[in-house]
């Protein structure tokens, strides 16, 4: 067996040798094509490593966001950072809630995490009063109910209102749908 891997080695044959190259740029290319998908998936995946620790950390935490009289029946989305403390490690991540009113006047705050791969959903981008992921499609209700791709409702952070305020809390499974 060693002698005939010899063989091929000695230039003896030379369109062997060109079949290798051959192989070695097509596994270049694939793996070009892996990394650029990694790249893509890295995103989410961060969200998906800072979620579990915001349900950790944020537990009793609430966080100003935004006053009571800008929030709208209408989605609008607002960004607020969480100081973060994890031994000497000390970051304030910026996180996202599209938060709204129902028709009852309640509000309520939803997570921009899609729930099918985790891309960040947008309200009303396609004007029919749904939440749209532009990563496979995925569209929700107002309330956060998965209508398709998606295999669960959007997740909802814990609200309060406090002195004209509204305050946010850690991330729980949608109470609405
Ligand atoms: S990640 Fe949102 S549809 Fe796939």
């Amino acid at each position: 067996m060693s002698n005939h891997e010899h063989h091929e080695n000695t230039a003896h044959k030379p369109v062997k040798r060109s079949g290798m190259s051959r192989r070695q740029f097509l596994s270049y290319t694939l793996g070009g094509a892996g990394a650029f998908m990694a790249a893509g998936m890295s995103l989410p995946m961060i969200r998906f490593a800072v979620d579990p620790i915001l349900k950790k950390k944020a537990g009793g935490t609430w966080i100003k966001v935004v006053e009571e009289n800008k929030i709208t029946n209408d989605p609008q989305e607002f960004k607020f950072n969480i100081h973060q403390v994890d031994g000497w490690y000390v970051s304030d991540p910026e996180l996202s809630a599209w938060i709204s009113k129902d028709s009852s006047g309640n509000f309520f705050a939803l997570s921009p995490v899609c729930k099918h791969l985790g891309c960040t959903i947008s309200w009303n981008t396609e004007k029919n009063n749904e939440y749209v992921c532009p990563c496979h499609n995925a569209h929700y209700t107002k309330d956060g109910k998965n209508l398709t791709v998606a295999p669960k409702p959007l997740d909802e952070y814990e609200l309060k209102i406090d002195k004209g305020w509204v305050y946010l809390g850690p991330i729980k499974a949608n109470t609405r749908v």
